[in-house]
């Protein structure tokens, strides 16, 4: 019970939000707890479960600096997991933590207590490498690693990986990496595949099996629910369910 994974990638657009969306949309499916953290100022999560953040109050920002309890920010979503939401407001405790003493440690006292209420938690870090995304892999367990295979920035995985050799030695020895997962994957292009075949290898990292692309993905976070709920028969359905499938096994 309580474990927490952390979605990460300081890159934008390789499907960090869907992958927290739809895993949780996933094991809420089979009866299953789980509690989806929005640690993006950009609050798509958050948008994308149907909720308007400008609007919202109180969020994980008012709880990042401890105004309310985080249970009190807590909104049951459609598709039947809990939601920590975010809104903009988010942006200024990036600035509020740098100027705190154990500032890396601000989430996981956050979430202490609650997360062992939920048989996964998951946090869609923001495109950074910042304080948050720091603070998202301080708080984790596992962390996850989405990528795009045809827009490959090698560097950027390797920084990314740098920085969680930093919080593993500083911040957080229990961190695992599960592995690199595949997003937005087209089978037919030979450089997809030998990206991906590549990657791995290069890296030492397991990688997961990938996720297609499709048009889809982009149609589904505009009706407030995932793929699972807009095409739940979908191929890429499949593919979160039985990645869920694999991380509560
Ligand atoms: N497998 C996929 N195929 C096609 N488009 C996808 C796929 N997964 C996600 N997308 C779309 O790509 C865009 C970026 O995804 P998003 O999850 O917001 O990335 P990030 O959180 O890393 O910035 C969104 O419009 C999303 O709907
Ligand atoms: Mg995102």
């Amino acid at each position: 019970m309580g474990r927490i994974l952390a979605v990460a990638n300081q890159k934008g657009g390789v499907a960090k939000t869907t992958t927290v969306a739809s895993l949780c949309a996933a094991l809420a499916e089979r009866g299953r707890k789980a509690l989806a953290v929005d640690l993006d100022p950009q609050a798509s999560l958050t948008y994308s479960v149907g909720l308007e953040p400008d609007d919202l109050q109180p969020t994980i920002h008012d709880a990042l600096l401890e105004r309310v309890a985080v249970e009190e920010t807590i909104r049951g979503v459609e598709e039947g997991f809990d939601l920590v939401p975010a809104n903009i407001d988010l942006a200024g405790a990036e600035t509020y933590l740098l100027g705190r003493t154990g500032r890396e440690y601000a989430l996981r006292e956050t979430l202490e207590g609650l997360t062992d209420r939920y048989e996964l938690t998951v946090i869609d870090c923001p495109p950074s490498l910042g304080v948050l995304t720091i603070n998202a892999l301080t708080a984790a367990d596992d962390v996850l690693v989405p990528l795009q295979c045809e827009a490959l920035s090698h560097r950027g995985v390797g920084q990314l990986l740098a920085t969680i050799d930093d919080v593993k030695r500083f911040t957080n020895r229990r961190l695992r990496i599960l592995g690199l997962l595949p997003t937005m994957f087209d089978g037919r292009t030979r450089h997809a595949r030998e990206v991906l075949d590549g990657v791995g290898e290069r890296y030492g990292l397991p990688v997961l099996p990938p996720i297609r692309k499709s048009i889809r993905f982009a149609e589904a976070p505009a009706s407030g629910v995932s793929i699972l709920g807009f095409a739940p028969r979908h191929p890429g359905a499949e593919a979160y369910r039985a990645l869920a499938e694999e991380l509560v096994r």
